[in-house]
């Protein structure tokens, strides 16, 4: 998988192998609430148009090819993560690549958009049902390897490929995921600004400063959990100005929690300069990675920023869809 912003090629049908099965899984987008949907607090989300795909034929035994850029220690873990998937989906015999132009590490949920996609092809193989939450459920399994223990809103969105409202259950293995609808095509533009910190690691250093201070920084989560079932709210109403206040709003809490910096403070900026609704980081946060703005129409705008050098895409991620 590769971090620039390029369109995939479809494959040309006369390529595909005799008893292939393909399954995607999709990136997202968290609109509201990521870092506090860990401490139960809702979040939402949405999946992106663009992911990975696992192509799987028929082969000897049950084996991932690893990419071939992968360095050592991701291909272990990624093996791992694999075989603990192939294990949970009943170890069907096939050989699965994987393929995708999803950015990778930048807050989009590409770890996430592979466990999906891995887990779906493995269960179609399997001949068992790749319902979505079977799907997360395996999905999980690998990002468990990845990540420690994530809240499971990248995997649900991926596997539902929706905007959802999310929130984590205390104790329960899934969390609940309730479909947003737009009664406007809902889009947003995407930019990239330079490799992001691991989600671990951000995830571990708000939990350090939760567990010093936690009224105070209880009551930040709180108030993002607020703004996210707000947000889903402003949507369904079809009121954008008031989510992408929401989501502003949020920019400034995420700050306040020290998972922000320079890079994205500047490129939120910029955008909300160029006429952006709403702008904040997406994701873990922390050094660079993603800022989503939400704009009425950003595809003009992705066209003139890539001229002028900026990695960026755009994505619709709720409504009606255009002709
Ligand atoms: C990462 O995409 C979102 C976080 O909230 C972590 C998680 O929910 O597991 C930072």
């Amino acid at each position: 998988m590769s971090r620039k912003a390029a369109k995939p090629k479809p494959r040309a049908k006369a390529e595909v192998p005799p008893g292939e099965i393909t399954a995607t899984g999709p990136g997202k987008v968290i609109l509201l609430g990521e870092h506090a949907v860990v401490y139960g607090q809702p979040a939402l989300a949405g999946a992106l148009s663009w992911g990975v795909t696992a192509r799987a034929v028929p082969a000897r035994r049950c084996e991932l090819v690893v990419p071939r850029d992968l360095p050592a220690p991701g291909r272990k873990l990624l093996e791992r993560a694999f075989h603990r998937a192939a294990a949970a989906a009943g170890a069907p015999k096939v050989k699965v690549q994987l393929e995708g132009e999803l950015p990778v590490s930048m807050g989009l949920g590409s770890s996430a958009a592979v466990g999906v996609a891995c887990a779906r092809v493995l269960l179609r193989a399997a001949g068992r049902r790749d319902d979505p939450r079977s799907v997360v459920r395996i999905a999980l399994l690998m990002e468990s390897e990845f990540h420690g223990t994530p809240s499971g809103v990248d995997h649900t969105t991926s596997a539902t490929g929706e905007l959802i409202a999310y929130r984590r259950r205390d104790g329960a293995e899934l969390g609940s995921a309730r479909v947003v609808r737009s009664p406007h095509p809902l889009k947003v533009l995407v930019a990239l600004v330079g490799r992001r910190s691991g989600t671990r690691e951000m995830v571990s250093a708000l939990r350090h400063r939760i567990d010093r201070w936690p009224v105070r920084y209880g009551r930040l989560l709180e108030e993002i959990g607020t703004l996210a079932s707000e947000g889903a709210r402003a949507v369904e109403e079809g009121d954008l100005e008031a989510l992408g206040d929401a989501m502003n709003v949020n920019q400034g809490l995420l700050c306040a929690m020290q998972l922000s910096s320079p890079a994205i403070e500047e490129m939120v900026q910029r955008l909300r300069h160029l006429g952006a609704l709403g702008a904040k980081l997406t994701g873990a946060g922390g050094a660079g990675g993603a800022v989503v703005a939400l704009f009425l129409e950003p595809e003009p705008l992705v066209a003139r920023l890539r001229r002028a050098g900026l990695a960026c895409f755009s994505s619709q991620l709720a409504g009606p869809a255009a002709l």
